[in-house]
């Protein structure tokens, strides 16, 4: 799987908006967990960690935010504020949710269940782990 940001298709008729996403379909794993995230602040960043083995799938269903992703080499923020925008972000990517408007609710869907040893919290320890990586 790849970082990537997919236009899910959306479903509108003159009742509203539907989107769909099916395990190895819209999105490139098998659910195993879903999160989500609300009361946030657009003055209080989140995430700030790398996976060592998740897959996440980020979306912004109500509101907007920025994510940045970063590959221990480049950088790049993306701007989120649609439900059916999805993000996809690949384990050892560090990642960083930022400037949250007002009732943003941020939905994460992963391939994993939650392990608090599956996280990088540091980020020196992250670009030594991706180094280590290009060189095996
Ligand atoms: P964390 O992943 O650090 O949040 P964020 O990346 O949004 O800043 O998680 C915050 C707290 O919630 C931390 O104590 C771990 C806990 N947590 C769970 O217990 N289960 C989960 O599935 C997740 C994602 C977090």
């Amino acid at each position: 799987m790849n970082n990537c940001f997919v236009e899910l298709k959306d479903i509108s008729d003159e009742r509203g908006s539907l989107v769909v996403i099916e395990n190895l379909k819209e999105i490139p794993f098998e659910v195993k967990r879903v999160y989500y995230l609300y009361n946030l602040r657009d003055d209080k960043a989140r995430g700030f960690h790398a996976h060592k083995i998740l897959n996440q799938a980020f979306l912004c269903l109500n509101g907007s935010c920025k994510v940045l992703l970063d590959d221990g080499e480049n950088q790049t923020i993306y701007e989120m504020n649609a439900p059916n925008q999805m993000l996809l972000c690949k384990n050892k990517i560090w990642h960083k949710m930022f400037d949250f408007s007002d009732n943003c609710i941020f939905l994460v869907l992963a391939d994993q269940e939650y392990h608090e040893d599956d996280y990088i919290r540091n980020y020196q320890d992250f670009l030594g782990t991706v180094k280590d990586e290009k060189n095996d």
